[in-house]
């Protein structure tokens, strides 16, 4: 027996916690050896240049919106009307040159929400271009009748745009009644997600945020109302030139139970 400051120590109390430590030394280098050899370490940082696949689908569903906005604010206001916009479409201009002003909101050009109407421009929609080769998408996004050049999108943003295209459509038809253009989700569900992701720029009742002019509102309300098939693109992908989230990671069910929310918002 040994006395320590008053407590007694017993030898094979001493002996077991020699060999603890010995043992607590062979595990730490067994960490360090391992942590060393890569097994331990973190594999990837996250760098700058690592955007994942959800961002740069969330950034060329941007870019399909209103690339112009996205890439310069101010550069297509002298370009004139796109080459392959139709003579009898009603539009000329910038907006002409926007890619979801001939293959629509819907994805669906002539055989969606743009069949009849302002927009109608009689070209197909880009359903038949989800899962092609991205090689191919960028070649016809490059092609003469497109005529976009590097100079207007450089090839980062055409990539993303091809990736958009191949993977970031969805297929409206199951979840927005065409007749109705009523959501299928659960605006219950969806009042959580807005309030605490949309509200704080949009305010509780969509309205903190005028889209249009003073006697002609549009709030959120009237966008989820009229245009359901845009609000759900830019639920997913954000808004084009403005400090707004893209939802896109998140389950589409969560995005549409947002969208059935929002058309119990005040539209005016
Ligand atoms: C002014 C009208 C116009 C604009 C704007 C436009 N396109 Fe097109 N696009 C067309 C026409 C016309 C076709 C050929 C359709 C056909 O073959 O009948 C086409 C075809 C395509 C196809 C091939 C679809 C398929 O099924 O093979 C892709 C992909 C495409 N466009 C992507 C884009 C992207 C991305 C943008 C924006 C950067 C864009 N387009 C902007 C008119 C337009
Ligand atoms: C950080 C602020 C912010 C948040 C959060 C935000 N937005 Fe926005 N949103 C904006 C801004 C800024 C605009 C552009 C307003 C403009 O161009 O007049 C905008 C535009 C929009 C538009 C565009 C309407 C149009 O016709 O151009 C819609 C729809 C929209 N937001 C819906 C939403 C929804 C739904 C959410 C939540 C999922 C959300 N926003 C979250 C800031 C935000």
């Amino acid at each position: 027996m040994e006395a320590l400051g008053g407590a007694t120590v017993s030898q094979s109390q001493i002996r077991s916690i020699v060999s603890v430590m010995k043992s607590r030394k062979l595990i730490c280098a067994l960490v360090a050896a391992l942590w060393f050899i890569g097994v331990l370490r973190p594999s990837v940082v996250l760098a700058d240049a690592e955007k994942t696949e959800a961002w740069t689908i969330a950034y060329g569903g941007r870019l399909y919106d209103d690339w112009a906005k996205v890439l310069y604010r101010w550069y297509m206001k002298d370009a004139g009307t796109h080459p392959a916009y139709p003579a009898e479409g009603k539009l000329k201009g910038p907006d002409t040159w926007r890619c979801k002003e001939c293959h629509g909101w819907d994805y669906k050009g002539r055989d969606g929400s743009y069949s009849t109407g302002s927009h109608f421009t009689g070209i197909k929609g880009l359903r038949d271009a989800v899962g092609m080769p991205l090689e191919q998408i960028a070649r016809v996004i490059r092609d003469q009748r497109h005529g976009y050049t590097e100079l207007m999108l450089p090839n980062d943003a055409v990539a993303a745009l091809s990736l958009f295209v191949s993977k970031g459509q969805i297929d409206v038809e199951p979840v927005i009644n065409r007749a109705t253009k009523m959501v299928k989700g659960d605006p219950k569900r969806g009042a959580s997600f807005f309030q605490t992701i949309c509200a704080t720029c949009h305010g509780f009742d969509g309205r903190q945020i005028n889209f249009k002019t003073r006697n002609d509102p549009q709030f959120i309300g009237t966008v989820a109302s009229e245009n359901p098939w845009e609000a759900i693109h830019k639920i997913r992908n954000g808004q084009p030139g403005a400090p707004m989230p893209s939802l896109g990671a998140l389950e589409l069910q969560d995005l549409l139970d947002v969208l059935a929310y929002e058309q119990t918002l005040p539209k005016k």
